[in-house]
């Protein structure tokens, strides 16, 4: 089965028991700086896992497209990929364990609906209990009168088998079902279960989480108003155990990149081209969302995925050029599903980091000549220890290894401290800093359509505690009249008190009006615009001063702002500028 048919029947399944599919939500978590990337299906859900009204019902399935990258260097190995699509169901305060936990085994074990694997190979965890919840017997018995033997049946503790995004939001325990890879397993005690996860004779499938709890700063503070599930199968997984693979990179979805690299590079290893198909795809899925090289954030860690692959690439001794065959590659697998991927700008990002980081080689070559140590060049210069060592071995000069991994252990303790403080906000706090703030990016963005260019779009867009962040296409630096110009405009409009509106509508309503949407983004049927400065509120005719497809939240008035000003603009990359901005 491909790949594609998998996505299809797993929506087609739940389309058939009354859910609504929605479209994958960007990479780039709309207002919660409190993440870089979406990681899992349900964050884009936090709010109505919460207990707000989702516009489409109680009843949610789609494939979510996730990006993580805690640890570069697992990628490349059977598991672990920087990039990759969540498959989910969602009932918001509909149903819960009883038909989750049923559909699940049905859609595993159906032949006629589902992916028809052998219920023999099928192993399923449940939560032991602790001081949080109790143990899971509701699970456990559902799982028995589905045919599951109790002696498949593995009770873990939290840390297995207690789901939540982060230290905030809505959590619970988890059910999570694994599969016999090569179906000789066969029965297990609870030790050997253990075993033969560690060593992934059997792996995980799918993961049904009941999330009918709340946690703050980590800790589980009691239920929430409504019972939910939230359900995650990566496609890359079942996708291998469909195809009879060990991994991912042998099935459809990655298998013809790999082999371009094998026949085209002339010092082939199977894991530095599984990074660089990894990094080349999740690459491309960031600069379609909006995302462009830059030493902070999720630029960052774009920057980091380009330049390990360009690395990579060299010791593979594959021509970097290449790296445009791949995106083309990428793009046209996954456009049909992700309409936003666009392979000339993709690749234009793509050649303009490039050949920055070849520049910082060259400036590092000269430091490395002039005796700089490893940890300096690696840091300063974002120069991989791999060249470094390389370098050295031509001159015959000895590398303090040692050294360097405690430089830069010390050296990733302090930035992950400080990167914990700086999203220490967690999921859904959206204190009022930031609310005003995202009210403000509003304001922001239909001034400059009035005073630059009724063309301007937006491309990606940012905001912290401290000041909101635009990137928007136009092809020239603003003027300093054209920043004056806007930076009054929105201060009028602040002082004028106009109304902060949310209403739902359907989605050809909302575009017929010309409500500002997320670019390339995809949206369900129903969607929540939010108004500011309606000329007839009665009418909600959508005349206003602005109207953007958004989830919220917002404040209620725009006298809730203070004074506004424009810090910076500058030029992030070609026909892109960005604008930082604050409230005073
Ligand atoms: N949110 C759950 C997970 O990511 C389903 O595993």
């Amino acid at each position: 089965m491909q790949s594609s048919e998998i996505r299809t029947r797993f929506l087609k399944f739940f389309e058939a028991r009354e859910h609504k599919i929605i479209p994958s939500a960007s990479l780039v978590p709309e207002n919660d700086p409190s993440v870089l990337f979406n990681t899992a299906g349900m964050q884009p859900l936090v709010p109505y896992l919460l207990g707000q009204e989702h516009p489409m019902g109680k009843r949610i399935a789609d494939v979510q497209k996730c990006v993580r990258t805690g640890d570069l260097d697992d990628i490349g190995d059977n598991r672990h990929f920087s990039f990759f699509e969540m498959m989910g169901n969602w009932s918001l305060g509909d149903y819960f364990k009883k038909e989750a936990i049923s559909w699940s085994y049905e859609f595993l074990t159906s032949k006629e609906e589902g992916l028809g694997l052998d219920v023999s190979r099928l192993y399923v965890t449940i939560f032991e209990g602790d001081d949080n919840a109790p143990y899971d017997q509701e699970s456990k018995d559902i799982w028995m009168s589905l045919g599951i033997p109790e002696n498949r049946i593995y009770a873990l503790p939290a840390e297995d088998n207690w789901w939540s995004p982060g230290d905030n939001g809505p959590c619970g325990p988890c059910s999570e079902m694994f599969y016999d890879m090569d179906g000789t397993v066969g029965d297990l005690i609870h030790e050997g279960f253990l075993d033969a996860t560690k060593k992934e004779t059997v792996i995980e499938i799918w993961n049904d989480v009941f999330m009918e709890y709340e946690k703050k700063d980590g800790k589980v503070i009691g239920k929430l108003k409504q019972k939910n599930v939230d359900t995650g199968a990566g496609l890359e997984r079942i996708t291998a155990v469909m195809q009879d693979k060990k991994t991912a990179y042998d099935t459809d979805i990655l298998s013809d990149v790999m082999n371009l690299i094998k026949d085209n590079a002339k010092n082939y290893s199977e894991k530095l081209a599984r990074v660089v198909t990894d990094h080349i795809r999740t690459s491309s899925f960031l600069i379609s969302d909006g995302v462009i090289p830059s030493n902070k954030d999720q630029g960052y860690v774009l920057r980091r995925l380009i330049r390990r692959a360009v690395f990579k690439m060299s010791v593979l001794e594959f021509d970097s050029h290449l790296a445009e065959r791949i995106i083309d590659i990428f793009v046209d697998k996954y456009v049909g599903t992700y309409e936003n991927l666009n392979s000339e700008f993709v690749k234009n990002i793509w050649k303009e980091e490039e050949n920055k980081f070849s520049k910082t080689i060259h400036e590092g070559k000269k430091e490395f000549e002039k005796g700089v140590d490893a940890f300096i060049l690696a840091t300063t210069y974002g120069f991989p220890i791999e060249l470094t060592l390389e370098l050295a071995d031509e001159k015959n000069i000895k590398v303090d290894l040692e050294d360097f991994h405690k430089k830069m252990k010390e050296h990733q303790e302090l930035s992950r401290t400080a990167s914990a403080g700086m999203f220490k906000g967690g999921l859904a706090n959206h204190n009022e800093k930031t609310v005003r703030l995202h009210t403000a990016h509003h304001l922001l963005l239909a001034a400059l359509q009035e005073v630059v260019s009724k063309d301007i779009k937006q491309r990606g867009s940012n905001i912290t505690e401290e000041r909101l962040r635009i990137d928007f296409v136009c092809d020239h630096k603003l003027t300093d009249e054209e920043k004056k110009k806007v930076e009054d405009l929105v201060n009028e409009k602040i002082k004028a008190n106009l109304n902060v509106v949310r209403r739902e509508m359907p989605l050809a309503e909302a575009e017929k009006i010309g409500a500002q949407m997320e670019f390339g983004a995809k949206y369900p049927e129903t969607v929540s615009v939010y108004f500011i400065g309606e000329e007839n509120p009665s009418t909600s005719s959508g005349r206003a001063f602005s109207a953007e497809f958004c989830g919220g939240p917002h404040v209620s008035n725009t006298s809730e702002l203070g004074h506004f000003k424009i810090q910076k603009e500058e030029a992030v990359a070609q026909g892109i500028r960005r604008i930082k901005a604050i409230l005073e």
